[in-house]
């Protein structure tokens, strides 16, 4: 098979901004603006998995939720398989809401408590006109409970009857039910004890295969989206910072801030701890940097 060296994206983002007025003076003009995100480009080739990394509040949820359009992004492009989105209204928007579906981290508060797994799997094939007969759509859920290691018998139950594991897994059969083709991962397993994690991420893998799917993962821990992202971006304070093969990136970091995120990754050797940088901005946060490429597909913002 001939692979392309630059196949079309399925994802493309193009200087992507979403700024929250903080607050307006009493003619209603913006006296302080948040650029929670402020000029972001990629590109998610299909299939892959694009690993978003960075710390808190640095604006990974804010660029999952434009490319839902849970957010109108205040300025920029996402194209989704061709199409911008932004300037859909709703009705032309509602094949994309079934194509592009989403796992939050929280597996507690995304799930409706008075549904059972029946009608909260059922419920986005419902919104979507998929499956009207009611037999075979629950046999398309049993199989899916099956695929995300539940059982059938769980079906009748309610989420306060799963542990946190099994709720995330009943999440990700909901975002699946509907046969999407993008799934934004929003930190998926950020909440989960330790000893799941690896299972839900392996189990991700194993459905992205079978369904061939392709993934925006964020994260900020930077062990595991290593371990799933084809390449990955580092964001800071709005902007990526770099952006490279998954492990170009790790072996081979070149954004001070990556160098500092990658130095807190907990190691087991204690003498490690002492090596941990502590990131200082800098004049490379500058508001002209640009992602500059500096070796094949190896992205570094410069001032
Ligand atoms: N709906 C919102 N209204 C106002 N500010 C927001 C909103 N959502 C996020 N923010 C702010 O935008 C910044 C980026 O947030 P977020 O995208 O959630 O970061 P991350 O996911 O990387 O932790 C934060 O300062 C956050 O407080
Ligand atoms: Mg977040």
């Amino acid at each position: 098979m001939t692979v392309k060296p630059y196949p079309e994206p399925l994802v493309d983002v193009r200087g992507l901004k979403k700024h929250f007025v903080k607050n307006r003076d009493v003619w209603g003009r913006a006296t302080d603006v948040l650029k929670a995100v402020d000029g972001v480009s990629f590109e998610i080739r299909r299939g892959e998995t694009f690993g978003l990394v960075g710390e808190s509040g640095s604006g990974k949820s804010t660029v999952g939720r434009c490319l839902l359009r849970l957010y109108d992004y205040s300025d920029g492009e996402v194209r989704f398989d061709g199409q911008e989105l932004s300037k859909l209204g709703e009705k032309r928007l509602k094949p994309f809401r079934r194509r592009i579906q989403s796992i939050f981290q929280d597996p507690y508060s995304s799930l409706n408590p008075s549904m059972n797994v029946l009608e909260l799997i059922g419920e986005p094939m419902n919104i979507h006109g998929l499956y009207r007969n009611g037999e075979e759509r629950k046999e398309v859920i049993s199989t899916l409970l099956e695929k995300v290691g539940l059982k059938r018998e769980h079906l009748y139950r309610y989420p306060h009857e799963f542990s946190g594991g099994q709720r995330q897994r009943i999440s990700i059969a909901r975002a699946l039910s509907v046969r999407p083709e993008f799934v934004v991962c929003d930190e998926p397993i950020s909440a989960l004890d330790v000893s799941v994690q690896a299972q839900v991420v392996n189990m991700l893998e194993d459905l992205q295969d079978e369904f061939g799917l392709t993934y925006l993962f964020i994260a900020h821990d930077l062990s595991m989206v290593r371990h799933i992202s084809d390449r990955i971006g580092v964001m800071y304070r709005g902007r990526l910072v770099e952006l490279a093969d998954s492990d170009e990136l790790y072996e081979n970091p070149l954004h001070p801030y990556t160098q500092a995120l990658l130095s807190a990754i907990p190691v087991p050797d204690p003498h490690a701890e002492s090596k941990r940088i502590i990131y200082q901005p800098h004049d490379w946060d500058a508001e002209s940097a640009v992602l500059v490429e500096v070796s094949k597909g190896h992205f570094v913002a410069k001032a």
